[in-house]
């Protein structure tokens, strides 16, 4: 989004007039001026997509980022990723994972602040499965202060825990994740988000930056119910 920005300036200069009451001798600059400067200033829209795992943040980003242009960070995807390349990070997520828990929040929150800094010409940023944890709301609030900007809106997606665990299972079948193939670790999955993670709702929520949102129904009326909501932020 740009703002053109249109500086008027009145630069008074003073009449210099010589002793002889002749002539002005200075009328040496102008004494208006308007200056339109036209500098484009690009104010970055961020936003947390919400919800329980399963609830649809993957499947709605896509489309977000897509729309708005925003920059997608999902701290599940880019661990998965390590995972992939087999680092030491990666091997000690899984573990975790696997279990259903949350990795440390110094891991995540390095991630993210590594991707912040990698993306310094961004629109702005879809947080996806990020923060989990009032330490990791926190940390993000603070990294994004050094960016001269903030979180927009928190849009949680609301979806019953049987649809969830029906979502998941549906999804094990063919995605390879690990945590999707076993109830016990989803349903383990869905208790971290309950201990964890609901409180990072409450934390935004003082700010007034929550908007729940019905996460059930199809993906394009879940989506238009998510657009609907920023539009109305992003004007
Ligand atoms: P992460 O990868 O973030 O997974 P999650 O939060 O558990 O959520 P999912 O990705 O499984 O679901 P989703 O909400 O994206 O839904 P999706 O669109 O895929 O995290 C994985 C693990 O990494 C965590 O458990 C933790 O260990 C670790 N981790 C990640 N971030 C962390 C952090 N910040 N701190 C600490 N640890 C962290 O949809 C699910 C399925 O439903 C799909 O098959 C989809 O096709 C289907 N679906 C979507 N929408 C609909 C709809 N409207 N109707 C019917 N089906 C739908
Ligand atoms: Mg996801």
């Amino acid at each position: 989004m740009y703002l053109f920005s249109i500086k008027i300036k009145f630069l008074a200069k003073t009449l210099v007039f010589d002793g002889f009451g002749a002539f002005v001798k200075g009328f040496l600059t102008s004494p208006l001026y308007i200056c339109v400067s036209s500098k484009h200033r690009t104010y970055m829209f961020n936003i947390i997509l919400f919800g329980p795992p399963g609830s649809g943040k993957g499947t709605q980003s896509e489309k977000l980022i897509e729309k708005y242009g925003l920059k997608h960070l999902s701290t599940g995807d880019l661990l998965r990723s390590e995972i992939a390349r087999q680092t030491p990070l990666g091997l000690e997520a899984k573990n975790l994972m696997d279990k259903g828990q949350l990795v440390p929040d110094e891991v995540v929150i390095g991630m993210i602040s590594s991707a912040l800094e990698a993306n310094p010409d961004a629109k702005g940023f879809l947080f996806d499965g990020f923060p989990r944890t009032t330490a990791q709301s926190e940390a993000l609030d603070k990294l994004l202060k050094l960016k001269q900007t903030e979180i927009g809106v928190l849009l949680a997606m609301e979806v019953s825990e049987e649809e969830l665990v029906k979502r998941l299972l549906n999804r094990g079948l063919t995605s390879g994740r690990s945590d999707d193939t076993n109830e016990t670790v989803i349903r383990a999955r869905i208790v971290e988000y309950k201990d964890k993670t609901t409180v990072v709702a409450n934390y935004y929520s003082q700010f007034d930056k929550v908007v729940n949102i019905k996460g059930e129904g199809t993906v394009e009326e879940i989506f238009s119910a998510l657009c609907s909501e920023i539009d109305k932020r992003m004007s």
